[in-house]
């Protein structure tokens, strides 16, 4: 078997800082040991998110100096309307800053108190989006996605039984929509198959419930079913992810992630009455439809980035090099969610740290830890993240603990990746030694963002 390569060459690099154990260990008391309060500038491998963070093309770059900055049509807008209308076969194209001002505006409209929006898994923007505008977020991942330990082929998918049973309790008026966020990112960027797309499609359509994908990873979605699904090898990735909206009546997206830009989103939808609220919203908040929230350069390096996303020798080494990150930390015996995921690596804190308790945070305390052996960063994504306080305070812990080391595209070589191997392992090997941390501050919303903690001693 061959080594499957990068396919690109390198042309223009950034430098990376190092520092010393002793330096780190004062940046992260500086930071309040919350690796989103240090400055990026003291990271060494920065596996914080893959959002944003892509290197552009040398195309892309071209792209940005062909921009079109006329307020109204701009030419570059036209553009990136054709290839997001091509992709995804909606007949309304709203840019937007981001994925979640693409949120905010849908569920302004289709949100509201007494109302509840099912999905295999909220992310944290789309949730927090939700519960702002009074509506409920419900996460119904089917059985496999639930076990972290067991691979399967496709773990995000929704728990069809459940959303039958949701909407007979809940009643269809009260669902305005159903979400399906595909890769599954809070399940470990773990795929949806097409047969579940299509059956939530079916459900929903019979119940007279839109659905609406949160479609930031589609390209990595579509070439997973490529490789497991039936009946998918021959087709191309792009004509897979044609098929996946294909049974959506909307979509939102980030373009920080599989548009390879680093900043951009946008609202995707079928519906007119349902698209001119929308883009009056859009006028308010974000600005006039033919730009959204970004600058025509911006659109011109979305709509680039669309074409580059579905190449499959991108695709197979961006799968690849995931998968590779995976494979050598389970041959180590760390314990990871099973099989790796699209953009990410998830590794099992409350199995790697079964010491400490839920409530002492074992995921914040492992990826505070790999920053200080090894200047990487990660993100916690587990009860800091999704927790909550029962009435006396208590906590109620999120299903998973995870630390996930998201991977950002077309930025760190097969070197870089063995060094977080080898950091990773240096934790792993001292993982008794480890204690939790604390709450000392926190916000209502999204707290892991802002919270400050201290080291439980
Ligand atoms: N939906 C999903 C599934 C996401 O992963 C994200 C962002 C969003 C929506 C919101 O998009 O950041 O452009 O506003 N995820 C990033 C992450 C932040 O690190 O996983 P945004």
């Amino acid at each position: 078997m061959k080594t499957i390569i990068e396919p690109f060459k390198i042309k223009s690099v950034e430098p990376i800082k190092f520092t010393t154990l002793e330096e780190r260990e004062a940046i992260l008391e500086r930071g309040f040991y919350n690796l989103f309060l240090i400055p990026a500038e003291d990271v060494l491998i920065d596996l914080l998110t893959d959002s944003g963070t892509s290197a552009m093309s040398a195309d892309q770059w071209a792209g940005i100096m062909r921009g079109d900055e006329s307020y109204a049509g701009a030419r570059s807008f036209y553009r990136f309307e054709e290839k997001v209308r091509a992709l995804t076969g909606f007949r309304h194209i709203i840019p937007t800053h981001q994925g979640r001002a693409a949120e905010k505006i849908l569920f302004s409209i289709a949100g509201g108190k007494g109302k509840y929006i099912p999905n295999n898994s909220h992310f944290d923007t789309t949730r927090a989006n939700v519960e702002f505008s009074g509506a409920e977020a419900v996460d119904l991942p089917c059985d496999e996605g639930k076990d972290p330990d067991t691979p399967a082929d496709f773990k995000g998918n929704m728990d069809l039984e459940g959303l039958a049973r949701f909407i007979r309790n809940i009643g269809r008026a009260n669902i305005p929509l159903c979400m399906m966020t595909v890769t599954n990112n809070s399940g470990g960027g773990q795929p949806v198959s097409m047969a579940n797309i299509k059956a939530t499609r079916e459900l929903c359509g019979r119940n007279g419930i839109p659905l609406f994908l949160d479609a930031c990873r589609f390209a990595e979605n579509a070439y997973f079913i490529k490789r497991r699904e039936p009946g998918f090898a021959e087709r191309s990735v792009e004509s897979i992810a044609r098929e996946m909206f294909s049974y959506a009546d909307g979509a939102t997206m980030s373009a920080k992630k599989d548009a390879l830009v680093n900043m951009g989103g946008f609202l995707a939808l079928n519906d007119d009455a349902l698209a001119l609220r929308a883009r009056n919203i859009l006028i308010v908040t974000e600005g006039f439809p033919t730009y959204g929230g970004l600058a025509g350069r911006d659109l011109e390096a979305i709509a680039q980035g669309l074409d580059e996303i579905v190449d499959e020798h991108y695709l197979e080494y961006r799968i690849r090099s995931v998968e590779y990150l995976g494979e050598r930390l389970v041959k180590a015996g760390v314990p990871i969610l099973q099989p790796p995921g699209g953009h990410a690596i998830s590794l099992n804190a409350r199995k790697f740290l079964p010491h400490i308790p839920v409530d002492q945070y074992p995921g914040q305390a492992l990826s505070l830890e790999l920053f200080r052996v090894g200047g990487i960063r990660s993100a916690e994504i587990g009860s800091v993240m999704f927790g909550r306080y029962d009435r006396d305070k208590k906590l109620i812990p999120a299903r998973m603990e995870l630390v996930r080391l998201a991977i950002p595209r077309r930025v760190y070589t097969q070197s870089h990746i063995d060094y977080v191997i080898e950091a990773v392992l240096e934790v792993y090997r001292e993982r008794e030694k480890l204690r939790g941390v604390r709450i000392v501050e926190e916000a209502p919303l999204l707290r892991h963002f802002t919270a400050k903690f201290e080291k439980v001693v």
